[in-house]
């Protein structure tokens, strides 16, 4: 198959984490016969830095015009300590999810064999985990009217929610749970927030055309305590934008490393891949930011384009230099530790 991928690689350690990415998908390609034609674009501070703008025009057109997106990271310093800055990196990631409909975030959190001892969570307990996330992407808080009054002295943010925003997004954890173990959980704060109320109802009314799917309803605080406790009682959760930013950072911990979780972001036509760390400033430039979480992202954007196999590829390699300790030094603990760059070389050539 041909693909057109837009490669924005954005901020900080974005770049080196997605020439990794970049060069193990090359090698997927070769095996498989595929023909990969990268786009690179502008996107985030380094955009602004550029032209002024942190998702430019042109950059939207080079993504809403390819197969799949691949993206880094984005967020810069310089602007986490202006809270006015005019525009801010991350408005960029806002408008692009906004603009590319990408209204489904798909954040898996699963455990490594290899690295069960490197979460600070008993192995008994997350041994086993494979959860799943559906997070809202382009409503809800994030979105809703926001401003200033009194002065400046009173601030306020809106949640709002359609019938619609929900249907879709329940729908994309409805058919996955199907695939899985069909057992769905709708996490949400129904007994004080009226968003929640109508999250609650819609998936409700939607469990009769998915007749053998389990579904518990939730408290989003009582979520944040048992996903850390009992992560094996989850399958698929599907939440609103502000409740599922917070609570795929905390399953992160269940891997053992932010470094390692892969995101993809699904829409009406284009879809998205990154890792779900951020821009990680303090080691841009270094050659030791973990590469996996992108590469991984990778693998799960062949298994979007229905290429199964490509995707194992992937994760096989991924497993193996963890059990061989092919690793950055977020997980080497005192041992040799690997340059990003190394990572990215010995998962090519294994593959
Ligand atoms: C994420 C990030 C973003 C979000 C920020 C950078 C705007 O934390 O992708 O989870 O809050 O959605
Ligand atoms: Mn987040």
């Amino acid at each position: 198959m041909k693909f057109n991928i837009a490669l924005l690689a954005g901020d900080g350690i974005g770049p080196e984490v997605i020439d990794q990415a970049v060069k193990v998908s090359d090698a997927v390609a070769k095996k498989f016969g595929h023909e990969i034609t990268w786009k690179p674009a502008l996107t985030g501070a380094a955009a602004i830095d550029a032209v002024g703008e942190p998702y430019p025009d042109e950059t939207h057109e080079i993504c809403a015009s390819s197969d799949a997106v691949l993206f880094g990271a984005i967020g810069h310093p310089k602007f986490d300590n202006d809270p006015s800055a005019p525009v801010r990196p991350e408005q960029g990631l806002l408008k692009m999810r906004k603009k590319l409909g990408l209204f489904a975030n798909v954040r898996p959190t699963f455990v490594f064999p290899s690295l069960l001892d490197k979460s600070p969570l008993k192995k008994e307990r997350i041994e086993g985990t494979d959860l799943v996330f559906f997070r809202e992407l382009t409503s809800g808080v994030y979105f809703g009217e926001k401003g200033r009054r009194d002065d400046g002295n009173t601030a306020y943010d809106t949640n709002v929610y359609t019938k619609e925003e929900v249907t879709r997004l329940a729908r994309k954890g409805f058919e996955a749970a199907m695939q899985r173990s069909k057992k769905l959980c709708c996490v949400d704060k129904a007994n004080v927030m009226e968003t929640s109320r109508l999250w609650r109802e819609t998936v409700q009314g939607m469990e009769k055309e998915y007749p053998e799917v389990e579904v518990s309803y939730e408290f989003v605080d009582a979520v944040a305590m048992r996903l850390v406790q009992w992560p094996k009682d989850y399958d698929v959760l599907i939440t609103e934008n502000l409740f599922g930013d917070v609570l795929t950072d905390e399953a992160s911990v269940i891997s053992g490393s932010m470094g390692l979780m892969p995101s993809a972001s699904l829409g009406t036509s284009v879809s998205l891949f990154e890792p779900i760390h951020g821009s990680y400033p303090q080691a841009a430039g270094k050659n030791i930011a973990n590469p996996m979480a992108t590469v991984l992202s990778a693998a799960m954007m062949f298994e979007n384009f229905g290429l199964a196999e490509e995707g194992k590829v992937i994760r096989d390699a991924v497993n193996k230099a963890l059990a061989e300790g092919i690793v950055t030094e977020d997980l080497a603990e005192g041992g040799k530790a690997y340059g990003t760059k190394e990572v990215g070389d010995w998962l090519a050539s294994n593959i």
